[in-house]
């Protein structure tokens, strides 16, 4: 059985996943639905983001959880999770990861929970030696966003992305531009349009927070047509 929710992936480590989950996580949770999140690793705990706050602990803010709840497995080094794991002296492992985040969907599914999966990296990111992100992303099954960059590079990198997600099977309902400016240059307009028209996708986009606050993410995510990605 599965839980209503949302894979959020990204082309590329930095790519606004955290932020994005956030924002969905504190409108929902507005909205009056019981929410739960989930990130199979954070690693990067060593080199903290200048005004945010590390992805579990984010997470938790938005869902109302433990950031321990959040993420098992946490980790100093900005590495990818297969190196964190070995640099520990005990590589992640494949069963382990599959196990924690099938109690995640199954425990949401029992509460009537809503849940929002935050991958780690881009989808072809490693967990464990023998265990990408997208692997782990085609066991959960659940409906996926792609968080993006708005600016240069941006098509190619979200065109892989989609291609990668859909040759696996899974259902990309769409792609996230983060952090959209104020005032948009025609070149994230024609971004947005080109990544709609190439990709077949809906193409959404999150403005600038300034401050990772419960308020301002709920404002935020209000703007999002999550309901419908559900
Ligand atoms: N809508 C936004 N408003 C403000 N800042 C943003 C927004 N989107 C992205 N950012 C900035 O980009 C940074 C990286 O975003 P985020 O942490 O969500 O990326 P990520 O894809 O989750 O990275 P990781 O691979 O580490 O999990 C944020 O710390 C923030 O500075
Ligand atoms: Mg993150």
């Amino acid at each position: 059985m599965r839980p209503r929710g949302l894979f959020v992936t990204g082309t590329d480590t930095g790519a606004g996943k955290s932020v994005l989950s956030a924002v969905l996580l504190a409108a929902m949770r507005a909205a009056g639905e019981d929410v739960r999140a989930h990130k199979p690793a954070v690693t990067g705990l060593d080199e903290p983001i200048e005004g945010w706050p590390a992805d579990h602990e984010l997470l938790a803010l938005a869902a109302g959880m433990q950031p321990e709840e959040v993420a098992p497995l946490r980790y100093g080094p900005a590495v990818s999770p297969h190196l964190a794991g070995a640099l520990a002296g005990q590589p992640l492992d494949r069963e382990q990861l599959l196990a924690n985040a099938r109690i995640a969907l199954a425990s949401a599914a029992e509460a009537g929970q809503t849940l929002v999966v935050e991958g780690v990296g881009g989808l072809l990111v490693p967990l464990a030696e023998d265990l990408t992100v997208l692997d782990l992303a085609r066991d959960i099954d659940l409906p996926m966003l792609i968080a993006a960059r708005p600016g240069l590079g941006t098509i190619n990198h979200t065109l892989l992305t989609l291609h990668t997600a859909r040759g696996a099977g899974l259902d990309v309902r769409a792609v996230v531009l983060t952090p959209w400016p104020e005032h948009p240059s025609v070149l994230e307009h024609s971004n947005r349009e080109t990544l709609s028209r190439l990709g077949e996708v809906e193409v959404e986009v999150l403005a600038e927070i300034a401050a990772p606050g419960l308020n301002a993410l709920t404002a935020a995510g209000e703007r999002l047509p999550w309901k419908r990605w559900m």
